[in-house]
């Protein structure tokens, strides 16, 4: 197997991290984690850009020197990488005394195949860029289309590189490599750049001193992008150290889009030249706009990702950015998806199969690995299980390997929803009652322990930390992870952990507090940040008044269209347990066909919950949800009685989950 070696761009340090570099740095994560799992070896690299008169002219803005400056940033973003789990194998500074030696070396034998000649630059140069315009590529007003501010006129002597000898040379390696760059909009474009005419490059600079000095004439510095695109190199160690002879090419530059020139036309020639093969493939992503707007400081909306990941947990922000768009696309990041994503991908989705997974196994085979059947396939739910998980391990390798990690995540949740499924077809809770069926639970059981060892696995390079969670809760202890191959993966009879929720639910309350932090604004569906205790006393006031002011039921009359509005359905009670120090209540996790819902219902002194688990009740699916004794209730279901329950609201036969009533 050939080693994977994938890079990030190398961060400026004019800027803290912030949400556009961490996507880039958890995408190329996620990818290396993935290979590791199926045994490849891998190299990752990721780092910092500190030259240039970007950095010199930030730094002297904050009366600093560069170097200051680009330390006190450099701690910044290997804190945001360990505080997202970035299992990065190196980190390369551009000031560093490493790559200094490489970047000499590379200008010396672009110079001994005289391609670096002197001559002198007049031209329209942006900053922000670090990159020289023509007239008729800047807005109005010599605007940069970039950044918006105004290009400096600079003339100045300058070596240049003869890029445009190697036009032909790279026309003919993007034919005969198709993927050399993507996505294929991506590739037409700079196609399209290429075929208007290659220029030679002006490579060095003599109005600021911040950069490494051209050999042999210290009155130049080495431009910026030649200095920094050499990083991918000078990871690696020397030219002919071991370890670049092992890595390069490199597999993958992962990159923004907006960097795309820089790297599939600079530095591929700049390879050509020095007689070095070129990377495998260019892969550029899409931007990230806030709730549909540009990040930037001025606007005020520049999301920070320690602060999230803090907040809802790292696995939670990776999953979200990874899942939301798919990679060559632009993304917005909106705090209401993620939340939304939180609350029902990984917590209903995931998190609920984890939890009444090892709550069923725990009261039916006494919380340990039962076995599996010895014929996987000779029941059709167990066929469908284990082909379902197949195809998604199968899809899901396709996508990882394609850099598609959204699409892997969306067959993923094929598998995490067809385990749901399983379980409700298969009815352990139902089958248990009679004794002869005693084998079969414990296969049903072993089957979606198995079928979450298999989502634990592929979920780990997105998810390190849940996924690590998850295996220790399958009693797996403290295993790697690898790619699954085989449904036979749990070791019978081994001890079941019950831990902590995966994913707890955030609450409207947490919710808009968590809004007013990020955002400084309440949530735009409303959910206002009130204390607990000026709401509590507010529903009190609400139902006295209500009490006051209502009539009796029987004196008023509703229309159909009112009653239209309760949204009825058939449940099939999936769960229950007793609520701790209330003797009333029962918490039940009810099964509505397509989800699963929690209730808290004031039924135990009629009810106890083994009795209650299998049966279908009547169930108010729309009810706005609350908070019963600190528990989540998601609904109620309909009994007879008043204050005291005399019998739960049954049907004379069973209907499918989720199946409306009216
Ligand atoms: N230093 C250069 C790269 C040199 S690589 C040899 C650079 N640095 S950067 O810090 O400005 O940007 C690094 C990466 O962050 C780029 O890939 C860029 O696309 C990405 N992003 C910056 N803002 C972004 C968003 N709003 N959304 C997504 N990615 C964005 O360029």
């Amino acid at each position: 197997m050939n080693p994977f070696y994938i890079t990030t761009p190398i961060y400026y340090v004019n800027d803290v991290p912030h949400l556009g570099h961490a996507y880039t740095t958890i995408v190329a994560d996620a990818l290396a984690r993935y290979q590791r799992s199926r045994g490849r070896k891998v190299f990752f690299a990721t780092g910092t850009d500190e030259h240039g008169q970007k950095i010199e002219e930030a730094a002297a803005e904050q009366g600093m020197k560069p170097a200051q400056l680009a330390d006190q940033v450099v701690a910044r973003f290997r804190e945001t990488w360990t505080n997202l789990n970035i299992s990065h194998d190196d980190f390369i500074r551009t000031t560093e005394a490493r790559h200094k030696l490489v970047v000499e070396k590379l200008w010396r034998r672009m110079a001994d195949k005289d391609d670096i000649y002197l001559g002198e630059y007049e031209g329209l140069y942006c900053v922000g860029c670090e990159e020289y315009y023509t007239e008729g590529q800047l807005d109005a007003d010599e605007k940069c289309p970039v950044h918006g501010t105004k290009v400096q006129h600079l003339k100045q002597p300058s070596y240049f590189f003869r890029m445009s000898k190697y036009q032909d040379a790279l026309l003919e390696h993007f034919e005969k490599n198709p993927d050399f760059v993507q996505p294929e909009i991506r590739k037409n474009e700079i196609l399209s750049f290429i075929k208007g005419g290659l220029r030679d490059l002006s490579i060095s600079r003599t109005t600021f001193d911040w950069g490494i000095r051209t050999p042999d004439d210290p009155k130049h510095v080495i431009y910026v992008w030649l200095d920094a695109l050499t990083n991918y190199l000078s990871v690696l160690g020397d030219l002919d150290s071991e370890n670049n002879e092992a890595f390069w090419p490199a597999t993958v530059h992962l990159i923004g889009k907006d960097i795309l020139r820089f790297h599939a036309v600079y530095w591929p020639t700049m390879l050509l030249s020095a007689g070095l093969p070129l990377p495998k493939q260019i892969l550029a992503h899409g931007w990230w706009t806030i709730n549909g707007q540009k990040m930037s400081k001025s606007l005020g909306n520049v999301v920070e990702p320690n602060t999230i990941a803090k907040d809802v947990g790292r696995d939670a922000l990776r999953y979200f950015v990874l899942r939301e768009t798919p990679l060559g696309s632009d993304g917005d990041f909106s705090h209401e998806g993620l939340i939304q994503r939180i609350n029902s991908e990984l917590g209903n989705d995931l998190g609920n199969l984890l939890n009444r997974s090892l709550a069923m196994a725990g009261r039916y085979c006494d919380g340990q690995v039962p076995a599996l059947p010895e014929s996987p396939t000779a029941v059709a739910e167990d066929k469908t299980l284990v082909e379902l998980a197949t195809a998604s391990a199968e899809q899901a390798a396709k996508h990882f390997e394609a850099c598609a990690p959204s699409r892997a995540l969306e067959v993923i949740w094929e598998l995490v929803r067809g385990t749901n499924k399983y379980i409700d077809s298969c009815a352990p809770y139902k089958l248990i009652k009679d004794p002869e069926q005693k084998a079969r639970v414990g296969h049903i059981v072993a089957n979606f322990l198995e079928a979450l060892r298999w989502i634990a696995m592929m979920v780990d390079s997105i998810m390190p930390d849940k996924a690590a969670e998850m295996r220790h809760q399958l009693g797996m202890g403290e295993t790697q992870a690898s790619w699954p191959e085989s449904w036979c993966g749990l070791t019978v009879g081994s001890q079941l952990v019950k831990g902590e929720r995966l994913f707890p639910r955030i609450e409207d309350d947490d919710k808009a507090k968590l809004f007013e932090k990020w955002t400084g604004k309440p949530p735009a569906d409303g959910a206002a940040a009130k204390p607990e205790s000026k709401k509590k006393e507010q529903a009190k006031q609400q139902q006295k008044k209500q009490k006051k002011e209502a009539p009796a039921k029987e004196d008023v009359t509703i229309s159909f269209d009112e009653f239209c509005r309760l949204d009825l359905r058939v449940a099939r009670i999936a769960e229950a347990q007793r609520v701790e120090g209330a003797d009333r209540l029962l918490q039940l996790q009810v099964d509505l066909g397509k989800e699963t819902r929690q209730v808290v219902a004031g039924i135990a002194e009629a009810y106890s919950p083994e009795e209650l688990v299998g049966k279908q009740v009547i169930f108010v699916a729309n009810l706005k949800p609350a908070k019963i004794r600190g528990i989540r209730s998601e609904g109620m279901i309909l009994a007879a009685g008043g204050k005291k329950v005399l019998a739960l609201s049954a049907l004379d036969r069973e209907v499918p989950a989720g199946t409306e009533v009216r």
